[in-house]
């Protein structure tokens, strides 16, 4: 008899349901301890590739490589029982072609055991995601700000102040849909261009920085538990959680520098007759 509790996660089929219905919660972790925390009260944890500036101290989401994202999905995956896993396609691994993004997807879902993939791009990428999810490869789109491209845009600028670029995103966001992606993240773009295309598309919108008609939200976990030094204007903070390590590293720091170390005497007293 088998001793393992089967493990039911969340499903595509799940969350395509859930368009327009309950929301679906979103959040970023790098690791196993968190994300086995986040995925108690999140549908979705998602292995952004925001883990290079956060874990690895890098400047932007583009020195990431394919091989750190897998280390960490893995990692997530083995925290993790419920919560469907996302992992990100890092900069340079699919874009040059449909089997160059086969071959680095499935090398994703099977080295990490992730649900599905994200990648950023619209109409451009959506003969990528067809690709993908023709050979069973469950994808995430990411249109609007995507940070991977910010060398071409000259920034992050949130997309759509220019009504006229309107039809250019809700072009991108049809493609996606239409290329058979299960969900799309939109990031950094106005509201009621969020909102219209939340409305106008038949797949779940995850916004991050967008609307609250989108049907979804994701955020970077260390953003909204205040571990980050800069985070977009629109992230509400729901912890300080720098305050209080940093506050337990000083106390630690000083009781260190008093001698006052826990001994194993006081765990485990020696009895001095024996
Ligand atoms: O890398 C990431 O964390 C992301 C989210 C911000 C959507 O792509």
């Amino acid at each position: 008899m088998s001793t393992h509790k089967p493990v039911r996660r969340v499903t595509v089929t799940e969350i395509g349901a859930r368009k327009g219905g309950e929301k679906i919660v979103t959040l970023t972790s790098y690791d196993a301890r968190m994300a086995a925390i986040v995925e108690r009260h999140a549908d979705i944890v998602l292995v952004g590739d925001s883990l290079s500036m956060v874990s690895h101290g890098m400047e932007t989401t583009l020195p990431v490589t394919l091989d750190q994202m897998i280390l960490h999905g893995a990692a997530v995956v083995r925290g993790t029982s419920r919560a469907m896993v996302v992992v990100d396609m890092p900069f340079g691994s699919y874009e040059e072609g449909p089997e160059a993004a086969f071959r680095s997807a499935a090398r994703v879902m099977k080295e990490t055991g992730c649900g599905a993939v994200k990648l950023e791009g619209g109409v451009h990428m959506a003969p990528i995601i067809a690709f993908l999810t023709r050979r069973g490869i469950p994808v995430m789109a990411h249109i609007g700000l995507t940070p991977q491209s910010s060398h071409v845009f000259g920034g992050f600028r949130t997309q759509g102040r220019d009504r006229s670029t309107w039809d250019m995103h809700r072009a991108d966001a049809a493609a996606v849909a239409e290329a058979g992606a299960f969900a799309v993240v939109l990031e950094g773009m106005v509201e009621p261009l969020a909102a219209q295309i939340s409305r106008e598309l038949p797949i779940p919108t995850i916004g991050i920085g967008a609307s609250a008609e989108c049907d979804g939200q994701v955020l970077v976990l260390e953003d909204m538990l205040g571990l980050s030094p800069r985070v977009p204007r629109f992230v509400k903070r729901y912890a300080d959680l720098g305050a209080v390590v940093e506050d337990a590293v000083r106390r630690y720091a000083e009781e260190v520098k008093d001698g006052k170390f826990p001994t194993t005497d006081q765990v485990y007293p020696v009895d001095p007759a024996g």
